[in-house]
């Protein structure tokens, strides 16, 4: 009996993430885009997403409707929740990159330390950090939401960029202006980034 679980354990190891990265070709990493709300975060990795796909490349889109709905559901918008979900969106994309798939997060993720945590749970390159930057007076012209009128009001209350702080990356791999740049653009940045480092 206690050979067969040694087994099972000395199987359940032998398949490398190279080896799944290799079925797959291409490389399982993360592109961590960070920016303030309604920058275009999310838009860019859906789009990013699609255009993958139809190169033949696997990837995946972690953002609110999959995770602030379901797996952070718990969790509001205080430091310390922040944290908590950046903490778990970066264990989970860690998972996701080791079954070698090309893995985009959409959060705020507000925090320099937050982020720096994500970056040192897997090996050097294989977390990109993409600074979707637009400046908040554009944002609140945008407001396609209403949240920012709302949080100048104060009817929501820590809003990040009016009475929350929004840390910015200074060493990002990417940086996407979405003011001066069309999501096309960003999108093709990306494709590049991937190219020049052989991630597809
Ligand atoms: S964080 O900071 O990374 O934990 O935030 P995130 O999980 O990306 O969630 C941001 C979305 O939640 C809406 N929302 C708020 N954002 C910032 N501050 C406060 N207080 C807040 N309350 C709600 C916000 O509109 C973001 O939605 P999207 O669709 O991403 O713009």
């Amino acid at each position: 009996e206690r050979k067969k679980s040694e087994n099972v354990v000395w199987h359940a190891g032998k398949v490398k993430k190279e080896d799944r990265e290799k079925l797959l070709g291409q490389k399982g990493v993360i592109l961590w885009f960070t920016g303030l709300s309604g920058s275009g975060k999310s838009t860019i990795a859906h789009d990013l997403e699609e255009r993958l796909l139809k190169m033949g490349k696997l990837s995946y889109v972690l953002d609110g409707d999959n995770i602030r709905h379901g797996l952070n559901g718990d969790l509001g918008f205080s430091p310390e929740d922040r944290e908590e979900n950046i903490r778990r969106i970066g264990e989970v994309a860690k998972l996701f990159s080791d079954l070698g798939i090309i893995t985009m997060t959409a959060f705020i993720s507000p925090y320099k330390k937050d982020r720096q945590r994500v970056r040192e749970l897997v090996k050097d390159g294989e977390f990109i950090e993409i600074y979707v930057k637009c400046p908040l007076d554009e944002l609140k012209n945008r407001d396609p939401k209403g949240m920012y009128e709302k949080a100048l009001k104060g009817e929501i209350k820590n809003f990040t960029g009016v009475s929350a702080p929004y840390e910015e990356p200074e060493n990002p791999e990417l940086i996407l202006n979405t003011d001066v740049e069309s999501i096309e653009e960003s999108v093709e940045k990306v494709i590049e980034y991937l190219k020049n480092n052989n991630i597809i």
